[in-house]
C-alpha cells in the first residue's frame, strides 16, 4: 500500500502564503512513491486547490461540522469542504478534543458526516504525557478508537502521542510499532479483515531528519506532520523518505 504523507498547515498562514506553499508541494509532487495531502486553514482551501491544478496533491479540511447545515455559527459542514475542492478531513486531532472538549462520540458524527459528503476521513488517536507515564497509553487509544470510529469505516487513522506534537519530542521507533501494533490488532477485531487495509499515520514532530527510520516502522503508513509541512522542501523531503508501496 502507498504512504499517505499529510500536511496538516493548522493556523497559520495569510492566502498568499498558502498558496506559495500550495505551489511549491505541487512543483515537487512529480514521480514520488506515495500519496501527498495538505490541510490547510479554511478559507484557503478554495486557493489551494486551485493553484495545486492538476498536480497530485490532494486538499483536505482540518474539521468539519456533524450536521450538513443548520445554525451552527463558525462551522464549516463536510459538504461545504467538498463543494470548495477538498477530498480529506483531519478529524479528532488532539487540538480539537483540547481546546475544543470534543468527545469520542463527536468525532465520530463528524466521521459520519464527512464520509456522507464524500471526503475521506483521517480520525487522530494518541495519549498525554501524563496517560503514558501512568501506563495507560493503549486504554486511551483503545478507547478513543472504539468511541471514535463508526461500525464500518474505510478511513485513515492518525496516532499522534500528544506530547509528541510540536514540542520536538517524537516517540522512539519501537513505542511506535508497539502502538501501531496494538492500532491494528484494534482494527482488525472492530473490522475484520479490513482493517488490514486501514492506513495508521504516525504524527508527532516528524521531521526529514526522523521521517526514513519512522516510516519504516511496521504498520506505519505514512506521516501527519504539523511544523514541518509548513516548509514545501521539508515536507516533500519527507515525502521522498516514504516507502514506495
Ligand atoms: P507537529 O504536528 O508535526 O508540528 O508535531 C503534528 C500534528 O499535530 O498533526
Amino acid at each position: 500500500m502507498r504512504q499517505l504523507i499529510a500536511g496538516n498547515w493548522k493556523m497559520h498562514g495569510l492566502s498568499a502564503d498558502a498558496v506559495a506553499l500550495a505551489k511549491g508541494v505541487a512543483t515537487g509532487s512529480a514521480g514520488l512513491g506515495c500519496d501527498l495531502l495538505v490541510c490547510p486553514p479554511f478559507v484557503h482551501i478554495a486557493a489551494v486547490a486551485q493553484a495545486i491544478g492538476g498536480a497530485p496533491v490532494a486538499v483536505g479540511g482540518q474539521d468539519c461540522h456533524a450536521a450538513k447545515q443548520g445554525a451552527h455559527t463558525g462551522d464549516v459542514a463536510a459538504p461545504m469542504l467538498r463543494d470548495v475542492g477538498a477530498t480529506w478531513v483531519i478529524l479528532g486531532h488532539s487540538e480539537r478534543r483540547q481546546n475544543h472538549h470534543e468527545t469520542d462520540a463527536q468525532v465520530r458524527d463528524k466521521v459520519l458526516a464527512a464520509v456522507e459528503a464524500g471526503l475521506n476521513p483521517i480520525v487522530c488517536v494518541g495519549e498525554t504525557e501524563q496517560e503514558r507515564a501512568s501506563g495507560q497509553e493503549t486504554a486511551v487509544v483503545g478507547r478513543q478508537l472504539a468511541g471514535s470510529l463508526p461500525e464500518r469505516f474505510a478511513g485513515v487513522v492518525a496516532y499522534e502521542p500528544v506530547w509528541a506534537i510540536g514540542t520536538g519530542k517524537t516517540a522512539t521507533d519501537a513505542d511506535v510499532a508497539a502502538m501501531h501494533g496494538f492500532i491494528r490488532d484494534a482494527l482488525v477485531r472492530q473490522f475484520g479483515e479490513a482493517g488490514r487495509g486501514i492506513l495508521i499515520l504516525y504524527g508527532g514532530s516528524v521531521r526529514p531528519a526522523n521521517a526514513a527510520s519512522l516510516l519504516a516502522v511496521p504498520n506505519v503508513g505514512g506521516a501527519l506532520v504539523g511544523g514541518a509541512s509548513l516548509k514545501a522542501e521539508d515536507f516533500l523531503a519527507i515525502a521522498r523518505a516514504a516507502k514506495a508501496g
